[in-house]
């Protein structure tokens, strides 16, 4: 998705500003721009690709200016190109824009800044940005962006340069993330905090209407209207190396690696001492409460959507509510039955995914309560729903979603215990008894990724192999769908999930000679039935590679190929079947020589619909 950043100092800005947008490539993007002001004009490249086609472009010519901004832009209107790519500038070249997010109205803007005889170059939405404010501005700079935010809709982070007013950078925001980091002497501005956090950890985090005034060494923030608005500083604690490699060769094998942490992270604080009960503080739920509730929805897309299904299994297992799941890119548009009685969970890593954003406001204001399950304190999400739980997973860079997916999983099952001791549905001994085997997750995880060998050879046998199967039934369904994403989405082998149980209804006509067929098989209330339908494939002569918890003998009878996973709880094993998917799909896109953390086409936060 695109990425932002701004300088205003003493220093070449271009230093900061090809740091600072190589600190965002983690978050996908198809072509990159500089603009600094030089004092007589505006110098402003962009090159499409990476960003060293830019800095290629740069080569012995870096503008000397100390003000300037940046951009990497993840193409929605109009395809990318040098052209397409931000910065953009008005007919003079005396205003320039950096935007993420979507001008909803840029088309009649368009058509009437050019009956005015404007000059557009590119097919992007953004254009209209800087021609507005050439068309109103005239010598307030301030009052000038005010009327142009006034003139567009839609979701923005915008950034605006002036060459007449050198000395100031102003930035706006609109459903998408942007941040000031604060300086001595210089001040920076981001669309994500790993741009500036080797500069600053001082920042305002703006909120929706806010318009931030950069100077070297003031910030000044304003709504709409011009009033002035008092911010707390904001100071980010986590440190840089948080957000780099840290030894492994890709961020999504590093970020594999600290799911132990990462889910011992995510319990910490919500597990009760004595192991005998789930404590949420953010939440202070009572039986009133839930009994106001008679519907309950989860919302949310890709992985986060996978962790959406496997929470309505833990909800209506544990604590016996009605829920339903839904991908927010559907529900939003598809007048959902929902009120008062209503309560929306909406799951998003990021929390700014454009979809689920929209499903969050769709939900409030149909009248429902609403609660955000999110990994980035001070996303939108975070902010827009009525009550909001952590998961503490720490930044994840990969685009592929691991550890947010496994932390997810905990807290939605201790969200449905935690609902389960309100209503009194579970019993306190089998409470007990669950929590004693979730606080074992952890050292299983880090047991199950004490192997992978296995997994490196099945990944070089069949990493060449056009199609891939993954089934199962009841939660090895639901993990199946997440392992063929993710094998999907960074190897870019077919792959699809499928409900055991349907093979017969269609499926089964694909599965050939030579098919590889990855079968989950730990769900106990089915597998006599997951058995017969491992049978039926193998019969068809699929290469089948089996998913089974510790101490299963039977499927070993049948295949040649089993992982097997630490034993615990069926509604628990999904954090540990995951894990072997995750490291399949891994070296399968290793052994295929793919872009293993930035795959194609695809970006880590998708901030447009
Ligand atoms: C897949 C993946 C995506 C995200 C989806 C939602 O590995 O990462 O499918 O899960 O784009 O993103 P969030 O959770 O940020 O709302």
């Amino acid at each position: 998705m695109c990425g932002i950043v701004g300088y205003i100092g003493d220093k070449k800005a271009v230093e900061f500003l090809l740091e600072g947008l190589t600190k965002l490539e983690y978050r996908g993007y198809d072509s990159a721009g500089i603009a600094v002001n030089c004092g007589v004009n505006i110098f402003v490249e962009k090159a499409v690709g990476r960003l060293d086609a830019l800095k290629e472009k740069l080569k012995n010519r870096e503008p000397e200016g100390t003000v300037g901004i940046g951009h990497t832009r993840w193409a929605t209107h109009g395809r990318p190109s040098d052209l397409n790519a931000h910065p953009h500038t008005d007919c003079t070249g005396k205003f320039v824009v950096v935007h993420n997010g979507i001008i909803e109205n840029y088309m009649s803007l368009k058509e009437d800044l050019i009956s005015r005889g404007h000059k557009f170059i590119s097919e992007t939405d953004t254009e209209v940005v800087p021609h507005l404010l050439e068309e109103v501005y005239k010598g307030d700079f301030i009052g000038a962006v005010r009327e142009v935010l006034n003139k567009i809709e839609g979701s923005y982070s915008l950034v605006f340069m002036s060459k007449d007013n050198p000395e100031t950078l102003i930035c706006a925001k609109q459903d998408n993330p942007l941040v000031v980091g604060l300086g001595k002497g210089e001040n920076f501005i981001a669309s994500d905090i790993p741009a500036i956090i080797s500069k600053t950890r001082d920042t305002y985090i703006l909120n929706d209407g806010e318009i931030a005034i950069v100077k070297k060494d003031s910030v000044k923030i304003i709504n709409r209207r011009g009033e002035d608005v008092q911010k707390k500083v904001f100071r980010v604690t986590w440190n840089a190396e948080a957000a780099e490699k840290g030894g492994y060769e890709h961020f999504m094998l590093k970020e594999i690696h600290e799911q132990p942490k990462a889910v011992r992270d995510t319990m910490s604080e919500r597990v009760l001492k004595d192991g005998s009960a789930i404590v949420m503080e953010e939440l202070h739920w009572d039986k009133n409460f839930l009994d106001s509730i008679n519907k309950i929805y989860i919302v949310a897309c890709g992985t986060a959507y996978h962790a959406g299904l496997v929470g309505k299994f833990y909800i209506e297992k544990l604590a016996r509510k009605l829920v339903e799941v839904d991908l927010a890119s559907e529900y939003r548009y598809r007048d959902p039955i929902v009120d008062e009685k209503t309560l929306v969970i909406v799951i998003s890593q990021s929390g700014e995914t454009s979809d689920t954003l929209a499903a969050l406001k769709e939900s409030k204001r149909l009248g429902a309560k609403t609660l955000a399950v999110t990994n980035v304190v001070g996303s939108s999400i975070a902010r827009e729903a009525d009550q909001v739980v952590y998961t503490w997973a720490g930044p994840e860079i990969a685009v592929a979603s691991t550890k947010a997916y496994t932390t997810q999983l905990i807290l939605m099952f201790m969200l449905a215990l935690y609902m389960a001791q309100i209503q009194k549905t579970v019993s306190p001994e089998r409470t007990r008894e669950l929590i004693e085997l979730l606080k074992k997750i952890p050292a299983q995880i880090s047991e199950t990724l004490s192997d992978v060998d296995p997994i490196k050879t099945f990944a070089r046998q069949y990493g060449f192999n056009e199609d891939v199967f993954y089934i199962g039934r009841s939660l090895d369904y639901d993990v199946a769908l997440e392992g063929a994403l993710k094998l999907k989405e960074i190897s870019y082998i077919h792959a699809e999930a499928y409900a055991s149980g349907e093979l017969k209804h269609g499926t089964l006509a694909l599965i050939v000679e030579g098919v590889p067929v990855i079968a989950l098989a730990t769900q106990k209330s089915v597998y006599e039935k997951t058995l017969s339908n491992i049978k039926e494939v193998k019969a068809r002569d699929a290469v089948v590679i089996g998913i089974a918890a510790a101490g299963d003998t039977e499927l070993e009878k049948y295949l040649d190929h089993v992982i097997f996973v630490p034993e615990t709880d069926e509604l628990l094993i999904p954090l540990l079947t995951v894990v072997p998917l995750q490291l399949l799909a891994y070296y399968a896109a290793i052994t295929r020589g793919c872009d293993v953390d930035k795959p194609r086409n695809l970006a880590k936060s998708v901030t447009v619909e």
